[in-house]
């Protein structure tokens, strides 16, 4: 049995393969690397795009750290409108199907992004919640479910491309704003964004304050799916520390509908073959025929078609 088991259907989208590349991780997939086989890739997402360009954070933005990254970047990234002329063309020549990220710092900023994006055809708007530069009070949109609510009913008012929320793990409970982005009329989810996390370089005596990714965030990443896998009911995509094949594997036990690859591009040039090979053996070991039949087996609340 071939890579034909592993088509998903995300809500009306359906993707040739359940890889999707994480944002930011990928830059805007143009460069030429020679070991992807770009037609394993379900989809992209693309680095997130505001309404105006932002040069980013100061250095030093990237550390290792055990099993993993800690990177401050910020939203770095030319503008919408850059983006759309000069980016996206060439996007569209690379991948099947694409998903843009967006963030704004304002509401009004997110409407007007949405206004531009309307225009273009795309498959997704993954609408990056995690970003701790919203209004006044500088706080991610993901850590409260009012302004999820508040801000996805606005978002979805706006548009009929289907919308991601992609949520942050930095909150104390991930359900509450689950069941605001899903009520508010989310598409789909997605999680988890990086955890706040810092480094220390003693040879430069500078800190790097910023995001955790890799390997060592997979523990994080999977009790967020489980969690909100057991209050939804739209489609969640598992992101987090996969840097091995069977790393995926456990994301759709346990709730994913879909995966995302980020870091683990960094550090394991094979991890989409790998993330292949592993779910296509995994289907056939255990007699099922696609991947919806595996989502959410370990978790209690099973059956659950999405
Ligand atoms: C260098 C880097 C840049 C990132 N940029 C973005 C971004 O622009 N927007 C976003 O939503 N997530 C961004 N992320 C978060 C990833 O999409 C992903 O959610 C996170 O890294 C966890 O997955 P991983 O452990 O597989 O890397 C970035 C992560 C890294 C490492």
């Amino acid at each position: 049995m071939g890579i034909e088991k592993l088509r998903i259907k995300l809500g009306h989208i359906e993707l040739k393969t359940p890889i999707i590349m994480a944002s930011g991780t990928f830059g805007y997939g143009l460069e030429k690397i020679n070991f992807i086989d770009y037609k394993k890739i379900g989809a992209i997402t693309t680095k997130t795009i505001t309404y105006y360009p932002w040069e980013g954070n100061p250095q030093p933005r990237i550390y290792e750290t055990y099993s993993g990254m800690i990177n401050s970047i910020g939203l770095q990234n030319p503008g919408v409108f850059y983006f759309i002329k000069n980016i996206l063309p060439k996007i569209r020549k690379k991948f099947n199907k694409i998903f843009v990220s967006i963030s704004g710092r304002t509401e009004n900023e997110f409407i007007q992004l949405i206004k531009i994006m309307n225009k273009e055809k795309i498959d997704a708007l993954e609408l990056n919640l995690s970003c701790p530069n919203f209004e006044k009070e500088q706080k991610m949109i993901s850590q409260s479910s009012d302004l999820t609510y508040k801000i996805v009913k606005k978002i979805k008012n706006e548009t009929s491309i289907p919308l991601i929320a992609k949520l942050s793990p930095n909150v104390t409970n991930i359900k509450e704003i689950a069941i605001a982005a899903e009520e508010a009329g989310i598409d789909m989810i997605s999680v988890i964004n990086t955890v706040k996390g810092l480094c220390v370089d003693l040879k430069k005596m500078k800190i790097i304050d910023g995001g955790l990714s890799g390997g060592c965030i997979k523990p994080i990443g999977l009790k967020c799916v489980y969690d909100i896998y057991k209050v939804v009911k739209i489609p969640i995509i598992g992101i987090g520390g996969i840097i091995k094949g069977t790393d995926a594997i456990e994301y759709f036990l346990v709730g994913a509908s879909a995966i995302g690859i980020g870091s683990g591009l960094f550090t394991n040039s094979q991890i989409i073959d790998e993330v292949i090979k592993s779910l296509i053996n995994f289907l056939n070991k255990t007699k099922s025929k696609n991947l919806k039949e595996i989502t959410g087996l370990l978790n209690e609340k099973k059956g659950k078609n999405r």
